[in-house]
């Protein structure tokens, strides 16, 4: 019985407020901004050009599924969020609900999700990045230009920017929130301001030629592209990380989950429509930069060049928004007794967990710089899903078993929207390729073996007494 035993709500609340106290700084507008920050990055950049392949322009419906799938989720992450405003997201939230096994399975679908999409966004930067530089006539050694094997007929080794902006991240986390939240704010402003002008310049050239045939791969096509494109969703999540950090969290996150969610839905719709109506569908074969591609067959080449360096700037937040992220769900987990205390850690001065902070990002900058992430975007998005499919199961649980709990925000239609929820993440689970599954099922293996080996009997409800 022990692996249901659960953390009590009124505790958890009363000892975010005690001993290892976080530094109170976001407001509903810093905590948007970070959710736009984790959100826009990667899936917009780069996957778009794959997820046209897939789908062809019904790539513009791929987004409108995911977005729905995120939706419903999201209505869940915000009932939560408004009832248990402490680190740790998810976690936290099924500790309290569901028992410490489940809680468990999931901080570790949440370190497969926060890790690779980390290290998968260093690597899509540095793509970025040695473009840039290459217009200016630099070029890096050629074995530091990316991870063994990770570029054909390219003698690489190492991915030297991609450990430089992990680190470079990492430093900034360590010395603070403030710093980081301002640093954030000004690189998602100029991200989406890249994205309205990609949006107001660009569809006065499209040609509704190009959408023609609207579904070349049939629906198949549309939910395999919107299982690949969920990556471009990744991040809303995020915001709850930062609870303890929140002058009115039960206000605040629930608004600014929904709203940063809404937003980003909009404008990928809109995006995917335009990429798609401007370029027809088969020329984004082997073109990692789709966005710009697109600027560039319109003639808008002076506008190609501010899109690459929106696309910089957005990649960074991600990076720092989602690494964020990791350290503060450890963080919860440490501070549970379930990782070990080092994790828990809060500087004297700065107030941040930093020994994590510092152990955390180094292995985001060694894998992106070892390792040649491309199609593991579908395995951080595999444990998302996951992740999301538990709490929405969580929200229906706790409605019937803790209905007096105060909840500033209702999910709406529950038992049915949290349902649906789970059938569009399930649904969009299986789409995934076998590869992904197994490696999925692996690395839950290792988790539990963690658990009983380790997490178990270190837990503090243990210590305790709690069966
Ligand atoms: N949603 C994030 C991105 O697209 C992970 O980069």
């Amino acid at each position: 019985m022990s692996l249901l035993r659960k953390k009590n709500v009124q505790d958890m609340l009363d000892f975010s407020k005690t001993t290892q106290a976080l530094k109170k700084e976001l407001g509903v507008f810093d905590l948007t901004m970070l959710g736009i920050g984790a959100i826009i990055g990667t899936g917009i950049f780069v996957l778009t050009g794959t997820g046209a392949l897939i789908a062809g322009p019904g790539l513009m419906l791929s987004f409108v599924i995911g977005a729905l799938a995120c939706g419903f989720a999201a209505l869940c992450y915000a009932e939560f969020a408004s009832m248990l405003p402490v680190s740790g997201s998810t976690y936290t939230y099924a500790y309290a609900t569901l028992g410490e096994l489940i809680a468990w399975i999931i901080g570790w679908d949440l370190l497969l999700e926060y890790l690779l999409a980390s290290s998968t966004v260093t690597v899509g930067w540095s793509g970025y990045f040695q473009n840039l530089i290459a217009s200016f006539g630099l070029h890096l050694p050629e074995a530091l230009t990316g991870a063994y094997g990770a570029r054909p007929g390219v003698a690489s080794f190492f991915n030297l920017p991609a450990f430089l902006i992990a680190m470079g991240v990492t430093a900034l986390l360590a010395f603070g929130i403030k710093e980081s939240k301002r640093v954030n704010n000004i690189m998602v402003v100029i991200k989406v301001s890249v994205v309205l002008l990609f949006i107001a310049l660009g569809v006065w050239h499209v040609k509704p030629i190009n959408w023609q045939p609207m579904l070349p791969y049939g629906l198949n096509g549309v939910f395999h592209g919107a299982a690949v494109v969920f990556f471009s969703f990744l991040g809303f999540d995020a915001v709850t990380c930062a609870a303890e950090e929140v002058k009115n969290p039960e206000r605040d996150l629930p608004r600014a989950v929904i709203l940063s969610l809404g937003i980003c839905s909009v404008l990928y719709v809109i995006v995917a429509a335009i990429m798609t109506g401007i370029v027809h569908y088969p020329d984004f074969a082997g073109i990692d930069h789709p966005v710009s591609k697109a600027l560039e067959v319109a003639g808008l080449n002076w506008v190609a060049g501010l899109v690459n360096i929106g696309a910089i700037l957005g990649m960074t937040t991600v990076i720092l928004v989602m690494t964020y992220g990791q350290t503060r769900i450890t963080f919860a987990m440490s501070r549970d007794g379930l990782l070990p205390k080092v994790f828990s850690e809060v500087h004297p001065k700065y107030r941040t967990p930093y020994r994590a902070t510092w152990i955390i990002g180094t292995i985001i900058a060694i894998l992106g710089a070892l390792v040649p992430l491309g199609t593991l975007a579908e395995l951080a998005n595999i444990g998302t899903l996951a992740a999301f499919s538990l709490i929405s199961i969580a929200v229906i649980v706790l409605r019937k078993r803790e209905p007096n709990l105060p909840r500033k925000f209702h999910c709406p239609g529950v038992p049915y929207i949290p349902a649906l929820a789970i059938a569009f993440c399930v649904f969009l689970m299986v789409q995934l390729a076998s590869l992904t599954w197994y490696c999925f099922v692996i690395w839950l293996l290792i988790g539990l073996v963690v658990y009983f080996g380790y997490a178990r009997s270190r837990s503090l409800l243990a210590s305790q007494g709690a069966v």
